[in-house]
């Protein structure tokens, strides 16, 4: 069993750590803004994943009526395949403190590795949202986990369709 990473809720002046793992980490990083905006609102769920009190993991995640929606995960490229996501999902799902909750997130069709992240965490794909990366014109997996996801079903996932296999 893998040892639960420490975690605590992200602040303003842990940005600029966020935006260094931010930018090593994808293509069209987030701009400072975008986290600004995100860490504002009340209503969302933002941790960070601790190693020796350095960051070295985040998700950001925001409330839309009774859907949760995973923004932004990312794993200091040093730290991956430590547990380091799994903690700060799991962590998440504590935070959220609902006995059923729904979160649904979007993540590109050729991102094997977080596929297999959210899948082990009981997200399963319901569609696809063709195009919808601009850097480079991907589709998107939309993924869910709900009570239903989590038994192996998909009748409380909104609009879910079979989705074409994954080259
Ligand atoms: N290849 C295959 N499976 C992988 C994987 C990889 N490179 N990385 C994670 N997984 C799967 C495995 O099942 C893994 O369990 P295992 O290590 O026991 O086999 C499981 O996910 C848990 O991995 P974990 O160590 O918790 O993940 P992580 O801390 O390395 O973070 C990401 C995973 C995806 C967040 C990290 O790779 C990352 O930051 N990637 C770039 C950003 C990104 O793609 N974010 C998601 C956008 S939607």
């Amino acid at each position: 069993m893998t040892t639960r990473h420490p975690l605590r809720r992200l602040t303003y002046s842990d940005l600029p750590r966020v935006m260094t793992i931010e930018r090593r980490t994808f293509p069209t990083p987030w701009s400072l803004a975008m986290f600004v905006l995100e860490v504002s609102k009340p209503t969302g769920i933002h941790l960070a994943a601790l190693r020796d009190d350095r960051i070295v993991g985040y998700v950001i995640c925001s409330r839309y009526d009774t859907v949760w929606h995973i923004m932004n995960v990312a794993v200091d490229p040093d730290w991956r395949r430590m547990g380091v996501a799994t903690s700060l999902l799991e962590g998440l799902f504590e935070e959220i403190g609902e006995p059923e909750p729904r979160l649904t997130l979007e993540v590109r069709r050729s991102n094997a590795p977080a596929i297999a992240l959210y899948e082990r965490l009981g997200f399963r794909a319901a569609g696809l949202r063709r195009r919808y990366y601009q850097d480079n014109g991907e589709d998107a997996l939309i993924m869910w986990r709900t009570p239903a996801t989590l038994e192996g079903r998909m009748d409380d996932v909104p609009n879910a369709g079979p989705v074409p296999f994954l080259p």
